[in-house]
């Protein structure tokens, strides 16, 4: 199985990277060749995929104006991807503009373009690491100096955790990083499922990527939310998780769940 880039390596266009495969499903401009097949290789086999990916954008939208207008002036978010407008600070700072970002990603590649976009000033960081050591993203400088963790966070984890797989005990990894997290923080996160269909043959196409791709069902996704109050509507399909217009067309296919919670005090 492919290992997931420990946050040092060089950029490698002779397999697909999960940032680059979802850019390209997004109808962005930042992928290889290679990328492009696997994201056409996953369309065919999950046609879903791009409405899927699109429906994620848009919850993570919605989430975010969710726990800024709930008052959070500092979010964590892990598993950036390349930049896609609008991305976390400039939504949020359409909410308030004080709010600070921290973006931490393993890929070099995205640290490349965000370095160049979203650090444009200095409430916002991005920080090459690994949410599989979730400790060191917490202790990282550039971490700290976006965010104080005495004070409440909304942590995002969007479209990442299914490329940890059950070995690296994504359980551990997302309690680790709750553990960190005062009273009043916030858990959002979105999650790649089978429960809807057989997507086997879909899953096996990140087999040769640089992170391996692990859907998981309602309840196993649910479970990263211990410790935290889910809000409602819960853990849903991302479409159905507070629309602000009537869902898409076709919106009952969607595999991500997503879902945000409250640490309570
Ligand atoms: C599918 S993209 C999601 C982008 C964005 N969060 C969103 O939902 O629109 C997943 C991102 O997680 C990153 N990623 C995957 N495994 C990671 C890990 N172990 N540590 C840090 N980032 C990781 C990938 O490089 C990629 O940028």
């Amino acid at each position: 199985m492919a290992q997931a880039g420990a946050g040092t390596e060089e950029i490698d266009s002779s397999r697909p990277h999960p940032a680059r495969v979802y850019d390209y499903l997004l109808g962005g401009k930042d992928h290889f060749e290679v990328d492009r097949q696997a994201g056409e290789a996953l369309a065919a086999q999950a046609p879903e995929a791009r409405m899927s990916v699109q429906a994620n954008r848009s919850f993570l939208q919605r989430a975010v104006r969710h726990v800024v207008g709930s008052g959070v002036r500092q979010i964590l978010d892990i598993g950036t991807g390349l930049p896609t407008a609008p991305n976390i600070h400039e939504t949020a700072r359409e909410v308030a503009p004080d709010v600070r970002v921290a973006y931490v990603d393993n890929d070099p590649i995205v640290k490349k373009h965000a370095d160049a976009l979203l650090t444009s000033s200095g409430a916002t960081s991005i920080v090459l690491a690994d949410l599989r050591d979730p400790q060191a993203v917490v202790d990282h400088p550039d971490v700290r100096r976006i965010i104080d963790f005495a004070e409440p966070v909304a942590l995002f984890l969007m479209a990442i955790l299914h490329f940890v797989t059950d070995a690296e005990k994504p359980d551990r990894i997302v309690a680790t990083l709750r553990d960190a997290l005062p009273a009043g923080s916030f858990l959002v996160l979105s999650h790649a499922t089978g429960d809807l269909a057989d997507r086997r043959d879909a899953q096996a196409v990140y087999d040769n990527a640089t992170a391996s791709m692990n859907l998981r069902s309602h309840a196993e996704v649910g479970r990263f939310f211990d410790g935290f109050d889910l809000i409602e509507p819960g853990l849903v399909q991302v479409p159905f998780w507070r629309p602000d217009t009537p869902p898409p067309a076709r919106s009952e296919e969607v595999g991500f769940y997503g879902g945000v919670g409250r640490k309570a005090g």
